[in-house]
């Protein structure tokens, strides 16, 4: 069953927040404007600049379109009366930004704000940062990053949602809504920038910047669908990547950039380049210099020039010399004019100079935030010890107990260490506290004052030891191939576990570290990724037990580098896992060969990784049953209505992150052996059973098939409603 139209039906659904009216009104005023303009005009409008006064004179000279990393109202304010009053046509410049999880406020890592499993709260993320970031007058962020990574080892997992398509979906819309708000031209909308495009989260071997090795399928079935759901979430704009598919990079690709994203997609916002993308091309060996990677870039479909200053200084060039035509110029100036009268800025350039103050760290924002850290939160091991309710003295210590500015996390520039609260501060609030850290940095080696410690530990009821990464070691170009603690934290750790009193770890990180070892010398470890300006509270109300844990892996937990990548919905292997290995201890000395019986797995690290995807504990206990399908067979345009009963077996009032997934037991091509298909959060008081029901309609069992046609194949499935993507029994159903 082929359900194309499904696609132009999804697009239809959302047509963006502009009136038909409205577009028309823009479409006419870009064409009056274009029609003004010099070629050195429309040249101008493509090239994007960092920084702010220093390019006063060519902001006047109109040989500047947008700029980035100014966040100063009265410089923002500044330049762009350059643009609006002193250049010849008046127009204004688009002012840019990494506002990647908040700008004054902070807010969870995006991976962390992907453990929450709530859309609602991501969305609220993005709006309060845009309310923020706005307020400076910056009105376009490089946000939502909607590359999928599944390997732990590079450092920009920390900047997206994780390793599956779904979840991925749901937080990057979240993302571009909040952004956005309801009315791009409101002073408090920001567009949003939908990037990578595309693939640069499967760097091979997870080294930042890597090639990779994606068919079109998995591009189709894997990484284009949050680009593609975002463009019809309405984002503004889009970012090319670093990368190169099949051997074209990003930037110089028109398959993706017209092809896909235009022609497929009708996507009408606008592309710019990363940082220099263009300007790589040369160095990636696929242009021979800035002209012709200029040229390249153009001919793809990018509009406007991140940094290269290949646009400004060869297009007028290659426009002589018929390498690019004038339809392809005016084409890339049209969209940049666009996104310009949409956001209203040839109405309302400039910001309120005293704003900004008035609504950085709101006392809205900063709930919001500790919202936010609160429910990505993962518990991943409690042997009972939590929360600690009984305890009233307790030894806090670990480089990350108190370390301000590292919890912010990756692409932070914005944030303030001076209004972050740390673990350490909110934990004073509620218990007696003894503070010694002993190492003083992540990567830190010298326990020499481990005594100091180990004495304190004499008078105390639990110890909690925060562990993790400093921010500048994961985000961009931060890869590692270790994934271990760093330092001697491990160390500490055991150290702590010697004492014989309770441990409880923490661990304040930009991605998932291989902790095994760590878990097994602790009572509870508790798993915050980077949880920005609150993520201090947030802990420490889960600690006390005011907050009860509900954040589950956005991405799978390996025990060993060595693992990596590993994701669960991998596609099925010929040799699956039967439930049997056998680890090196198991191999006799001079064992005869044999590969009969075997299956996939590492002779040391097992079959398995340490934790799957979607698992996270809770203080109370929750049962799934009486989970049902109302049909046993489907057909074309139905819905698939599956009920369970949910019951909070334990004590505590508490939210659990129901999951639903899928299985297409014969396909094609070979298909994974599950797929997320939807999560709820669903809160219980203790003892409380909840009927809950997911809705699935049979078009969302499509995918891209062997004959590259998005179908929906008849045959057999498997469904599963549980707590984790490794947990609950398989129903079955057929669609005919
Ligand atoms: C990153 C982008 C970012 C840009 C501008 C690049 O290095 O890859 O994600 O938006 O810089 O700061």
């Amino acid at each position: 069953m082929k359900i194309k139209g499904l696609f132009l039906l999804m697009s239809a659904m959302f047509v963006g927040t502009m009136t038909m009216a409205q577009s028309a009104d823009i479409d006419q005023r870009v064409e009056e404007l274009l029609q003004k303009m010099t070629v050195e005009e429309k040249i101008g409008q493509m090239h994007q600049v960092s920084g702010g006064y220093q390019f006063y004179n060519d902001i006047v000279g109109g040989n500047i379109g947008s700029i980035l990393n100014v966040v100063d109202p009265i410089e923002i304010n500044a330049v762009q009366r350059a643009a609006v009053e002193e250049s010849r046509l008046g127009i204004p410049l688009l002012v840019s930004r990494d506002v990647i999880h908040g700008f004054r406020t902070i807010f969870p890592i995006p991976l962390g704000m992907a453990a929450t499993f709530n859309p609602d709260i991501v969305e609220r993320g993005a709006r309060v940062a845009a309310i923020e970031a706005t307020a400076s007058g910056i009105r376009w962020t490089f946000s939502p990053m909607l590359d999928i990574a599944r390997d732990p080892r590079w450092g920009r997992v920390a900047e997206g949602s994780g390793e599956d398509t779904y979840l991925d979906v749901q937080m990057g819309v979240a993302m571009v809504k909040g952004y956005q708000g309801g009315d791009y031209t409101d002073p408090t909308s920001m567009a949003a920038c939908i990037k990578h495009f595309v693939g640069y989260g499967a760097a091979e071997g997870g080294r930042d910047y890597n090639t990779t090795m994606l068919s079109e399928r998995a591009l189709r079935n894997i990484y284009f669908p949050p680009f593609k759901a975002c463009v019809d979430a309405g984002a503004l704009t889009l970012m090319t990547s670093f990368n190169d598919v099949d051997g074209i990079p990003s930037t110089g690709n028109s398959w993706l950039l017209d092809d896909i994203l235009r022609q497929e997609w009708g996507f009408d916002g606008m592309v710019v380049t990363d940082w220099n993308s263009s300007g790589e091309m040369i160095a990636h060996g696929y242009a021979e210099d800035l002209k012709h990677a200029t040229e390249l870039s153009i001919r793809a479909g990018v509009d406007m020039d991140m940094m290269s200053f290949g646009f400004i200084q060869h297009t007028k060039a290659l426009l002589d010399e018929g390498k690019i035509t004038m339809e392809q110029l005016d084409n890339a100036v049209r969209n940049i004019l666009k996104l310009k009268f949409r956001l209203g800025l040839f109405d309302n350039p400039y910001v309120d100079e005293g704003l900004a103050a008035r609504v950085a760290y709101a006392k809205e924002h900063l709930d919001a935030a500790k919202q936010c850290a609160a429910e990505s939160i993962i518990l991943l091991q409690n042997n009972g010890i939590l929360p600690l309710k009984d305890a009233k003295r307790l030894l806090v210590t670990g480089p990350m107990a108190h370390a301000p500015y590292e919890q912010l996390g990756t692409w932070a520039f914005d944030g303030q260490e001076e209004h972050t609260v740390t673990p350490l501060m909110a934990l004073r609030e509620a218990y007696d506290v003894v503070y010694e850290p002993i190492l003083t940095y992540s990567r830190d080696n010298d326990m020499s004052n481990i005594k100091a410690a180990k004495r304190a530990a004499k008078g105390v009821d639990a110890i909690v030891v925060c562990v993790g990464e400093e921010a500048i070691l994961s985000g961009e170009a931060h890869s590692l191939s270790n994934l271990n603690l760093q330092g001697a934290q491990s160390a500490l750790i055991a150290e702590m576990r010697a004492t014989g009193k309770p441990v409880v770890v923490v661990v304040i990180a930009g991605r998932p570290l291989t902790i095994e070892r760590d878990l097994a010398s602790c009572d509870a470890m508790l798993y915050a990724f980077h949880p920005g300006t609150m993520g201090g509270e947030a802990i420490a109300d889960i600690i006390k037990g005011s907050t009860v844990p509900s954040g589950k892996l956005p991405m799978t937990f390996i025990r060993d580098a060595g693992q990596a990548p590993f994701y669960y919905n991998h596609p099925v292997t010929g040799r699956p896992n039967n439930g049997t290995e056998t680890l090196l201890d198991a191999i006799p000395i001079k064992a005869g060969q044999t590969s009969l019986g075997c299956t996939s797995y590492y002779l040391d690290s097992g079959y398995g990784p340490l934790l799957p995807f979607g698992y996270g504990l809770s203080y109370t206990t929750f049962a799934y049953s009486n989970i049902k399908l109302d049909k046993s067979e489907y057909t074309e345009g139905e819905r698939i209505i599956v009920e369970y009963d949910l019951t909070n077996t334990g004590d505590y009032d508490a939210t659990e992150v129901a999951q639903l997934y899928v299985r297409d037991l014969v396909g094609s091509v070979v298909r994974p052996v599950k797929e997320l298909k939807g999560f709820e959060r669903v809160t219980l008081k203790a003892g409380e059973t909840r009927h809950c029901r997911f809705e699935l309609s049979v078009a969302d069992l499509a995918y891209w098939n062997r004959d590259m046609e998005y179908v929906v194949e008849p045959g057999s499935f498997e469904l599963w409603v549980a707590g984790d993507s490794a947990s609950g029994e398989a129903l079955s159903f057929s669609v005919r």
